[in-house]
């Protein structure tokens, strides 16, 4: 794949913009130490803080293992990457003009950068709009509202660039487009303007609403949150779609903000909503990041991991039922990490059903840190929802508990941690019968242990088997090798999946695949060098980088792509099939009982039903 060759002004004017700081930390926690930067050597298994990092030098070195350099020497090594490579990511990043010493090569990375840059352009001019109309006669309800009715003082709106978006169906168009000339298409690619369903022409997206942006990670605007001003206005928060720089899964409002504070104080709080982060913050607690109205899933929480070193992460949903439910819901996403000690997870639920903001209108912020230092462990939380509001003293609600409570405890990979947990439960069996606990505990040691040995265990839990999810995969890496490195059979992918209709199953090469179709007429070394800038901010990305390189036997794949095309399509298939089977068979089972008894399943089906299933 021939890079472009680089004008010495465009490495020589990257150095000088790249702080190695900013970079290093995007890899490894940092903490100050005089003038320098000390954290864990992310080139060899650092037991104690043995890296080092100077800015007044830009420079880095580990007093243990040896390794040094700059900034580029740092994400060539971590990254196995060409030093063009580096150079282009950072020039795009720093947004220095790329020279490059091939004219033509020049021109299509600049096609690249200013789509996007001309999107971030045209969301930080809209923040400013917004900002300005807040403090105009038709912004004063809004503003009103933020002061009197949330308590914010200026400084807090300011700094969160809180705005409000005028009433009128093309007021932020007739700005954008007809003052300020940006071209209709974009500001609809930004998410701000909507085509109108008959006729022609657009209107704004967000109209009488109070706005709060949305930034990336390094602070830049990449959507926005618009919350009705009275309650009769439906949906109280209309957000942006996702758009070219916005993806909901895979941001979390305020984390530009909070970085620092997490990386301080060694923990993040994960809130539900946008005012509960901006409540913390403004009552001086700057930990608070929160998920956009999805589920907060593992993208999100390994953002977080980046900063905080002991990886606790606090969960603080509202104690309602849907708080309850969406706190169990991210337990589910993170669980396979939260049972490796991955993070160290905890979970709070403010009294009385009440989210932060709430919390923090009656009480002091003093009173919220007693609430986080003393939240309890996932699992210690999950033990209290399985127990709570049940009578033990009654055998099947005891049956049920228990029932449960080995489920979860057989998930522990670490034996003493699971003996200690075996342990609680069998006193909280007990009942403050002393004498009861060993045998309990016994009982459920023997259960867990059972289930630890055939984790499928009693009920059908349909997931593939390990081989299955492999094939799997594999036909789907390869079909993306082959999008993104056979520029002609492209058109063949794209078809094929289209016409039978079918789905990657696995969420990072979803993600992958949401990033290219769109590009299906880029060459393959542009493609891979706009996909590379792109895992930088995309986690989920990040995860499918192996896809951007060949080796010997995928270039070989590559080459016989009809063939790869062919097969990979018959295996993703199957996998619809079986789970149109396994659809149809709940249907089944879920129906009449009666019936249940005289037709059972075919063998068949049967076997189906325990194959089939999606990874994730
Ligand atoms: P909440 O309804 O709990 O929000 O939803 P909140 O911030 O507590 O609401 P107010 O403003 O104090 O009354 C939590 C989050 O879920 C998303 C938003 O991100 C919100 O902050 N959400 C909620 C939506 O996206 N759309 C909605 O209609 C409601
Ligand atoms: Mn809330």
């Amino acid at each position: 794949m021939p890079t472009p060759r680089l004008h010495p002004d465009t490495i020589a004017a990257v150095r000088d913009r790249a702080d190695i700081v900013d970079i290093v930390s995007e890899q490894v926690v940092l903490k100050k130490q005089g003038k320098d930067y000390v954290g864990l050597c992310p080139f060899h298994d650092d037991k104690s803080p043995s890296f080092s990092v100077s800015p007044s030098k830009q420079f880095y070195y580990c007093f243990s293992c040896g390794a040094g350099g700059n900034a580029y020497k740092f994400l060539m090594e971590l990254g196995q990457r060409s030093f063009s490579d580096v150079v282009l990511e950072l020039a795009k990043r720093y947004q220095v003009p790329v020279k490059t010493l091939e004219p033509e090569k020049r021109q299509e990375l600049q096609r690249q950068l200013t789509l996007r840059e001309q999107l971030y352009e045209i969301l930080a001019v809209t923040t400013s709009f917004y900002e300005h109309a807040l403090r105009q006669p038709d912004g004063a309800q809004a503003l009103t509202y933020l002061t009197a009715k949330r308590g914010l003082v200026d400084e807090t709106i300011q700094r969160f660039q809180l705005g409000y978006a005028p009433g009128g169906w093309q007021t932020l168009y007739g700005y954008l487009v007809d003052q300020k000339k940006y071209p209709v298409a974009l500001v609809e690619q930004a998410g701000l303007v909507v085509p109108r369903t008959s006729g022609s022409g657009y209107y704004d997206r967000f109209r009488d609403r109070l706005m709060i942006p949305i930034h990336d990670s390094r602070g830049r605007v990449i959507g926005f949150g618009g919350r009705a001003l009275s309650d009769a206005d439906q949906p109280k928060y209309l957000n942006s779609p996702d758009t070219e720089l916005f993806d909901k899964g895979q941001t979390l409002y305020g984390l530009d903000k909070a970085r620092a504070a997490i990386a301080k104080e060694d923990r993040a709080v994960v809130v539900e909503g946008y005012f509960d982060v901006i409540a913390l913050h403004a009552a001086g607690s700057e930990t608070a990041v929160a998920s956009l109205g999805t589920a907060f899933n593992a993208n999100q929480v390994r953002q977080l991991l980046r900063y905080t070193e002991s990886k606790q992460v606090i969960l603080n949903f509202d104690a309602d039922a849907a708080g309850v439910k969406a706190a169990q819901r991210a337990i589910g996403e993170v669980e396979a990490m939260a049972y490796r000690g991955d993070v160290q997870l905890r979970v709070l639920n403010i009294p009385d059903g009440k989210d932060p903001d709430e919390y923090l209108q009656n009480y002091p912020i003093e009173a919220y840190y007693g609430l986080l230092d003393t939240a309890p462990l996932w699992i210690d939380w999950q033990i209290q929802q399985i127990v709570q509001g049940r009578d033990l003293s009654q055998a099947d609600q005891f049956q049920n508990s228990s029932q449960e409570i080995v489920a979860l405890l057989s998930e522990i990979a670490n034996a003493d941690t699971r003996t200690h947990y075996v342990r609680q439960c069998a006193e909280l069996f007990s009942n403050g019968d002393g004498r009861l606990v060993p045998l309990l505990a016994e009982n459920l040691m023997v259960q867990v242990r059972r289930q630890r040995r055939s984790p499928q265990g009693s009920g059908p839990r349909p997931s593939l088997s390990f081989t299955q999810t492999s094939t799997l995969e594999a036909a789907e890496a390869a079909l993306l090798r082959v999008f993104i490195h056979s520029a002609e059979h492209r058109t063949e992918v794209l078809d094929m999946l289209e016409s039978r209709d079918l789905q990657f199953s696995f969420s990072h090469h979803r993600s992958l695949w949401q990033t290219l179709r769109a590009q299906r007429d880029a060459q393959p070394d542009e493609l891979i060098g706009w996909l590379r800038d792109r895992t930088a901010e995309s986690p989920a990305l990040a995860q499918t980088q192996h896809l951007f390189y060949l080796d010997e036997k995928t270039h070989r794949d590559v080459l016989r792509s009809p063939l790869v095309i062919r097969a990979a399509a018959a295996c993703l298939e199957q996998t619809l099939c079986e789970k149109r089977y396994r659809h149809f068979l709940q249907l089944w089972s879920e129906g009449d009982n009666a019936k249940r008894q005289s037709n059972r399943p075919t063998t068949k089906v049967k076997s189906m039903l325990k194959s089939g299933g999606s990874p994730n």
